[in-house]
């Protein structure tokens, strides 16, 4: 199946199976904005506690907060959010539509990225076993003749980036005759820059209302708390802040589903370090971010780093864990070495000593801090896009399924009886009764077993029992895997004990100590 139709069948699938649905759906939708149903809130707190116990439990140096999204104003000066949050956007006259510059160019540089990798797959596919793709890419005229184009192109971008020459941006959409998809001309405005950030006011405005920001990016509320919770945790360096919260961002390119969206919400660890051994810790975390994904089973292959050339002036170290979508690798979860900027700034801004004061060296200073900042929304999509599945079975039928890991399925068992009467219905409830307290369980008697399996399936639940006439003479059930589609015959009393081991969070949490 081509890969734009992969994606678009997920997001139709998420619908119909409650998982996401368009933000206000009956008033045609909020530009990117999006609610989470019935089967997607319970698959993002998965996600969601797989990634707080991985920080919270598994390092005893790690410890969380809540922090409120609205926040002194004064602190988005502090960080440059005021001043330097912003967007390159430009117009097209022809379509009245909006775009980021930089989105433009960097779609351009993926196709260059494109053609090569078609190049190679028309060779693999011509040389079978014997193909050398390394020597392939290193010696075909064509494959060369694009990866020079693409260099040239990311080292003017990355300069005009670095500069933030908006001309030079301009004039790359017109050298490179990118077009405007709707309108397929090239009748571009200049290039002008946007902020990100939603404000409202606090306040009646009689007693002067105050303009306050919805928080941009969680890791703030970390900084501005760092030495409360230093202090009142008797936290020592190393140490580690984790937060999950709401993140709002008023993104003019707001495209690809849950992708890029207006409200999303990001799970960050500020990690706190002594001047100096920055770069150790980074990459550190680089190996231990990058293995909580592996664990999820997805296939090493589907995961790459992209060190960023171009770093914020305050970075000296910076890189993205980029999981491969189904229109290409794309940025899931950043990881920043972003020394003390933030901290020093928020001294300046307030006039509050921050410092930390080193019982093991007698120096106060204000720590560095590697950032570790993943977008919940964005976990999700990439899991969904990874686990879904069309089958053709022996039978000739064909079945969607969703292979999520089993720790984040929303569902993990699903008890159905075979029919609805004869005392199956009764001892179906029994069963849920006594395993509900261990997982979450999904009652079914409507249909055929076969129809209730495939909705089973389309969700993503791991395990069904079926229970029968024959479960009332000997406490035995059929218990059905998602995956092998294998029956086995069971005893009630094991069930637990068979499910458990296999889909709680704890199963994965194993993987990486
Ligand atoms: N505190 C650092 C920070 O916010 P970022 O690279 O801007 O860094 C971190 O964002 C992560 O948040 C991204 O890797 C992505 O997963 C998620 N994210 C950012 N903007 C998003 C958006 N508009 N919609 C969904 N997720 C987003």
């Amino acid at each position: 199946m081509a890969q734009e139709d992969v994606f678009k069948k997920v997001v139709a699938h998420c619908k119909e199976y409650g998982f996401v649905f368009p933000s206000s759906d009956i008033y045609d939708g909020l530009g990117a904005v999006y609610d989470y149903g019935q089967m997607g809130v319970e698959l993002k707190n998965n996600i969601k506690n797989y990634w707080w116990q991985s920080m919270v439990l598994l390092h005893d140096n790690i410890v969380g907060i809540d922090s409120a999204i609205f926040m002194h104003p004064t602190i988005w000066k502090a960080s440059g959010h005021v001043d330097a949050f912003n967007d390159p956007l430009i117009d097209n006259r022809d379509s009245k539509k909006r775009y980021r510059a930089d989105v433009l160019i960097e779609e351009q540089i993926a196709k260059y990225e494109d053609k090569m990798e078609k190049e190679v797959a028309k060779a693999a596919k011509r040389f079978g076993e014997s193909f050398n793709r390394e020597l392939f890419m290193q010696t075909n005229p064509k494959v060369l003749a694009e990866k020079a184009k693409r260099d040239a192109l990311q080292e003017r971008f990355a300069k005009a980036l670095n500069e933030m020459n908006l001309d030079e941006l301009r004039q790359i959409i017109i050298d490179e005759e990118i077009v405007c998809p709707i309108s397929g001309t090239r009748n571009w405005t200049e290039v002008r820059q946007f902020n990100l950030m939603f404000s409202t006011e606090m306040g009646s405005t009689a007693d002067g209302a105050m303009k306050v920001y919805l928080r941009p990016e969680t890791a703030q509320g970390i900084f501005v708390n760092y030495l409360n919770v230093q202090k009142t945790g008797r936290m020592r360096i190393p140490f580690g802040i984790a937060q999950i919260g709401k993140a709002f961002r008023n993104e003019i390119v707001a495209r690809q589903f849950i992708f890029r969206m207006r409200e999303f919400e990001q799970m960050e660890m500020q990690f706190f370090v002594r001047p100096g051994s920055e770069l150790e810790w980074f990459n550190k975390w680089k190996e231990t971010r990058l293995a909580w994904h592996k664990a999820l089973g997805f296939g090493d292959e589907a995961y790459r780093f992209h060190d960023h050339e171009k770093l914020a002036h305050y970075a000296n170290a910076a890189t993205d864990i980029e999981f491969r979508m189904p229109f290409g690798f794309k940025e899931v979860e950043g990881i920043h070495s972003r020394t003390n900027f933030d901290l020093s700034q928020h001294e300046k801004f307030s006039g509050k000593n921050i410092k930390y004061f080193d019982p093991e060296t007698n120096e106060s200073y204000v720590p560095y801090v590697i950032e570790t900042s993943i977008g919940v929304d964005r976990m999700f999509l990439s899991v969904m896009c990874a686990s879904y599945c069309e089958e053709k079975l022996e039978n000739g039928e064909s079945r969607v399924v969703l292979r999520l890991p089993a720790a984040l399925a929303p569902v993990k068992l699903a008890v159905l009886p075979l029919v609805k009467k004869d005392g199956l219905p009764e001892k179906a409830r029994e069963i849920m009764n006594q395993l509900k307290f261990s997982f979450n369980c999904y009652y079914e008697e409507k249909d055929s077993i076969g129809k209730r399996y495939r909705r089973m399936d389309a969700i993503g639940t791991p395990y069904c029992v079926t229970i029968d006439h024959q479960t009332l003479e000997d406490g035995m059930v059929t218990l059905r895997e998602r995956d092998t589609m294998e029956q086995r015959r069971v005893a009630i009393s094991d069930l637990e004990g068979i499910i458990r081991d296999n889909v709680t969070i704890t199963s994965v949490l194993k993987k990486l100590s």
